[in-house]
């Protein structure tokens, strides 16, 4: 089987109220846990590239790492998805790449700028047979090298639910990431986490059957956290989104839920935990390999986290 697009996906998640993971890679091993986890659960995966993830391991070498996923596990269904392209001519090379679906977050333009160079990639991307992300709103956090909303202002940037009808309407995309009170990165609240539920349900009622998507929904989960700053990381303060309210959101509208952190946290832990248990260790495997599988164990509780376990065949 080849790569897939997330159409069915998207379609199975929001009528059986569950979410798909979409997790960013960056190299073998990152690949090779995620892809290990949705093996073992038998989940259907989008693997998602940054801008920063092109041109730190080359497209070249992602695709054809992607490639060998897809081969070898032909009863799942993979998309590649571009994550946070940021100009029509982005997303026009990752759509010539062999991406099978492409985000053009054009969120920090004003809201007439963002729908016509939404339009625009859509255009080209359907032409292609490629989905398309966009966004509404803004996101806190560090995107790209782009520093988003601080953690204090998140609420008066969220998503409008009276915009969203014109805005799919006039642009034609094909699923919506909302700004709903989460960020990027490792410290999302400052105190106690709240997501904004009701722009999820007031979105949702005003678009009925369609895809919403939900980025910085790392959980930065403690054991991770406790390693790092165990073993001479200094994290005190990270914060994520309660793996419970990933759940609650991935029942709602929201068919896709973007994890990177968490994917970065698990490598860094285990690689932190080898260099501090075993200061004369100096092979690469003996480093990587734990963090491959940490990574793999975390994707596999994420997967039941999102409800996606065992729902790879009704999506293909
Ligand atoms: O949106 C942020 C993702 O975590 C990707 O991060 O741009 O550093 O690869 P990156
Ligand atoms: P996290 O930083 O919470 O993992 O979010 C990742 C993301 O939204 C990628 O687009
Ligand atoms: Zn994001």
């Amino acid at each position: 089987m080849a790569l897939v697009d997330t159409k069915k996906m998207f379609e199975m998640a929001y009528n059986n109220g569950y979410a798909i993971g979409a997790f960013n890679v960056n190299n073998m091993e990152i690949t090779q846990g995620i892809v290990s986890a949705i093996a073992e659960e038998k989940a259907p995966l989008i693997l998602q590239i940054s801008r920063g993830a092109r041109s730190y391991a080359s497209m070249s070498y992602l695709k054809a790492i992607i490639d060998v996923a897809v081969k070898e596990n032909p009863g799942i269904p993979i998309a590649m998805h571009l994550d946070h392209g940021d100009t029509f001519e982005t997303c026009k090379q990752c759509v010539d790449d062999g991406f099978t679906s492409v985000m053009i977050d054009a969120s920090s333009h004003p809201y007439e700028d963002n729908i016509a160079i939404t339009k625009k990639v859509v255009e080209y991307a359907h032409d292609h047979d490629v989905v398309v992300e966009a966004e509404l709103g803004q996101l806190g956090g560090i995107e790209e090298d782009v520093v988003g909303v601080s953690a204090d202002d998140l609420s008066k940037h969220l998503t409008d639910p009276d915009q969203v009808v014109d805005f799919v309407e006039k642009t034609g995309c094909d699923s919506l990431a909302v700004a709903c009170g989460t960020s990027h990165g490792a410290y999302k609240f400052k105190s106690e986490p709240k997501l904004a539920f009701d722009v999820i349900e007031e979105v949702g009622e005003k678009l009925p059957g369609y895809p919403l998507v939900m980025h910085g929904s790392s959980s930065v989960l403690k054991e991770f956290k406790d390693l790092i700053n165990k073993y001479g990381g200094d994290m005190p303060d990270a914060m994520g989104v309660p793996e419970e309210a990933i759940s609650k959101a991935a029942k709602m509208a929201i068919c896709k839920v973007n994890i990177d952190t968490d994917l970065r946290m698990a490598l860094t832990a285990k690689i932190r935990q080898v260099f501090a248990e075993k200061p004369s260790e100096f092979d690469p495997r003996k480093y990587l390999g734990p963090g491959r599988e940490a990574i793999r164990e975390m994707v596999k509780r994420k997967l039941h986290v999102l409800g996606c376990a065992g729902k790879a065949a009704e999506c293909m």
